[in-house]
């Protein structure tokens, strides 16, 4: 086990060998693991998952490795922003067990030769859709990081919806022992959900992004109102290509298949839009509106 940052007294494991030996004796004492897979460059969504693990289990460990296989060549794995030190300041605030670092080297060894494929959830026509290496890229990163750090539980983020629906599948279809749970979206003041890639946007950017939060909540209180639909959708779509983004989908899907919505007790309303060069993702519930009672917020 080697330190990258010597200031810091979280253990920075490398490699899979140290990461097993450093969580072997704790599994042995019986305590619950937590392990929180990021890629790093951390906000306060990924500290609010670390957060919501140490209140589960008695160790945690956050991974960050910016996984070269969920990236298609033109993407921005190369400019990804990579800020190891500031990371661990962050974690060190919130106080976990063990920062497992990989580098590609490790989880991709000359003559690797393994992916795996999804369909269900990770063929919905979403982030797939425009995205297609994407999700096998991370099922193949996840499952490794499941193995080799073998949590009882997994935190990811309802921010990438689609992104956990495909890992609770993959851990379903390959018997994995750990728990699959969602965290809850953090947002900044203005409604824009913390992303990583949120540093890409400029300034009059980052001023109309928010309207993409802004307009999945009038879609759900129109929902709550018991409006159409289709109607709602194509007057969002229009108000947010007006104001500078450019369309990849705005969706109400059913948010356990991610399959169409035909009025189904839980709904999700995912959209995926460009501004200038940064793709945006967001997504919130809608549930059904029942004739006798209003939608719940
Ligand atoms: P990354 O984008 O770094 O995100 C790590 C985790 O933080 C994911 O589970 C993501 O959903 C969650 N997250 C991101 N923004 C959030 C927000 N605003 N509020 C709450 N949670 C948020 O997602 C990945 O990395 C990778 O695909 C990974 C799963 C690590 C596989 O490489």
């Amino acid at each position: 086990m080697s330190d990258p940052a010597s200031s810091h007294s979280i253990p920075c494991c490398l490699t899979v060998r140290d990461i097993r030996s450093l969580v072997a004796p704790w599994r042995q004492a019986g305590g619950r693991i937590a392990l929180v897979p990021t890629m790093g460059a951390l906000h306060e969504g990924h500290l609010s998952l670390v957060r919501q693990a140490r209140q589960q289990a008695e160790r945690v460990v956050v991974s960050i490795f910016v996984n070269p296989a969920q990236f298609a060549p033109h993407e921005d794995f190369s400019s990804y922003p990579r800020q190891l030190q500031r990371d661990l300041d962050l974690l060190q605030t919130v106080g976990i067990d063990a920062v497992f670092t990989p580098d590609a080297a490790v989880m991709y060894p000359a003559g690797f030769a393994t992916t795996i494929s999804m369909t269900g959830p990770a063929a919905a026509g979403l982030e797939d859709a425009s995205r297609p290496v994407f999700f096998n890229g991370v099922a193949t990163v996840v499952a490794k990081l499941l193995v080799q750090v073998a949590p009882d539980l997994a935190i990811f983020g309802e921010k990438d919806f689609q992104q956990l629906a495909v890992l609770k599948q993959l851990v379903l279809d390959l018997d994995l022992p750990v728990a699959v749970q969602g965290g809850p979206t953090m947002r900044e003041a203005d409604g824009l959900a913390m992303s990583s890639r949120n540093v890409y946007l400029s300034e009059p950017e980052r001023a109309i992004a928010p309207a993409l939060h802004h307009v999945l909540q009038n879609i759900k209180a129109g929902v709550a109102a018991r409006q159409a639909v289709s109607p709602l959708i194509a007057t969002a779509k229009t108000e947010l290509e007006q104001a500078g983004f450019k369309m990849d989908y705005l969706v109400l899907r059913d948010a356990v298949t991610l399959g169409e919505w035909h009025g189904q007790l839980q709904g999700r309303l995912l959209v995926a839009a460009w501004l200038g060069k940064t793709r945006l993702i967001d997504n919130i519930a809608v549930d059904r509106v029942d004739t006798d009672r209003h939608i719940k917020d």
